[in-house]
């Protein structure tokens, strides 16, 4: 039997938190095209109990995450210190997450109270970053406004909250891509939380996944500043077999549904906020690279204009998708403790048989 290269098509587990089957990406059966329109607090309610809330649970759940938005003190201090570094922000939110394992109480703590440490960690890192205070929540507001809030120090107008309601909807969750079979693979040994969204963060962070937003930026940037053809661009990194970031998925060969919301999202921002030339070139790029290779742009390639129009800097553009996605790393590792057995698959051995030290050794010895 021939061994399937990087997991592709295996189904490895059973999950009840979401599905791409024929290509729909869905949460708990509901299509994400119609969750777009809920609230991010209903989404974390949906995804970690696979119902719908009342009216009263999403009161209590949404203060129990925004009240929750507060860093220990230690934390601070280790940020204000090493977020300033050179350091990818990436990295520094690995730390961060691992450091929040020592600095809470790691036996104890429940998924609420870690993603609203993870959401503040992340807005955080963005403003001690950008040489700016940190602030407090404002408990009159939702999830997203606060985090919206917490870093860019404005507090958003309903459209834009809805507009990144939106996109951290949209990021929630996944089924079993790189960073959340990491975590579950860590789950599975019965880590605690902490360790298993240290290990989800390292996976997010390579250029293949999540930290493809922030090369899109680049590849944009590098386009509108040396006034390129995006044509002759991609036919350049062809040459050079370099891929073209935000193009391309393991599972949606057809075009990534995500990718098809974010372009509306994208194309509004861009031009309340000057950016239209930057989706001009995305623009372009797309209707190239579908014509050229027949491949469709996926989650990172709107997102990265999105955050970019948001005023930050391309750095963080993967810390935020960790932001969001932490509600799906969370969920994974609930449902893997709940119903759990060790992830520990075999390998294909290919490497040299019927060696011996013994011989080999005493065969050197003799010739010494
Ligand atoms: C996402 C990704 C890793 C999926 O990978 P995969 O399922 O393993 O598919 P492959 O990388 O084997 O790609 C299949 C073919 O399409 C080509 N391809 C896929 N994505 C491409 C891209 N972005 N640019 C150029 N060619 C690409 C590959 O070179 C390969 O061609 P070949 O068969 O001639 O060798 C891949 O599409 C990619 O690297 N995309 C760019 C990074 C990115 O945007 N990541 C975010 C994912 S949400």
């Amino acid at each position: 039997m021939e061994c399937p290269r990087g997991l592709a098509g295996v189904v490895v587990d059973q999950t009840k938190i979401s599905s791409t089957a024929g290509a729909h990406l869905t949460y708990a059966g509901y299509p994400i095209e119609e969750l777009a329109h809920a609230s991010f607090e209903e989404v974390v309610f949906l995804l970690w109990h696979t119902r719908l809330p009342s009216e009263n649970e999403i009161a209590v759940f949404r203060h129990q995450l925004v009240s929750q938005m507060v860093l220990p003190a230690e934390t601070v201090r280790l940020l204000l210190y090493v977020a300033k570094e050179p350091q990818h922000p990436m990295s520094i939110l690995r730390t961060t997450t691992s450091l929040l394992g020592t600095t809470n109480d790691v036996d104890h703590d429940e998924p609420p109270k870690i993603l609203a440490k993870m959401l503040i960690t992340v807005a955080a890192i963005i403003r001690i970053r950008a040489n700016e205070p940190l602030l407090e929540v404002d408990p009159h507001l939702g999830v997203v406004e606060n985090f919206l809030y917490l870093m860019t120090g404005k507090r958003p107008s309903k459209e834009l909250a809805r507009m990144f309601s939106t996109v951290m909807i949209l990021h929630a969750d996944h089924e079993f891509n790189a960073s959340t079979f990491t975590a579950r693979v860590v789950a599975s040994t019965f880590a605690d939380y902490y360790s298993c969204l240290t290990a989800a963060v390292c996976a997010l962070k390579g250029p293949l996944h999540g930290g493809a937003n922030e090369r899109v930026f680049e590849m944009l940037l590098e386009i509108k500043e040396q006034g390129l053809d995006p044509r002759e661009f991609v036919e350049d990194q062809v040459k050079q077999k370099r891929k073209i970031m935000g193009f391309g998925h393991r599972i949606y060969k057809n075009g990534d549904p995500r990718a098809a919301i974010l372009k509306q999202i994208a194309g509004k921002l861009a031009a309340k906020t000057g950016n239209s030339e930057y989706f001009e070139i995305q623009r372009q790029l797309a209707d190239y690279m579908l014509q050229r290779f027949n491949l469709h742009p996926n989650v990172d390639y709107y997102t990265s204009l999105i955050y970019h129009c948001l005023g930050l800097d391309k750095e963080v553009f993967t810390m935020l998708f960790a932001a969001c996605r932490t509600v799906g790393w969370l969920a994974h590792v609930m449902e893997q403790r709940n119903e759990n057995c060790l992830i520990r698959p075999n390998s294909e051995y290919v490497g040299p048989t019927d060696r011996h030290y013994l011989g080999e050794q005493i065969q050197k010895r003799g010739h010494a």
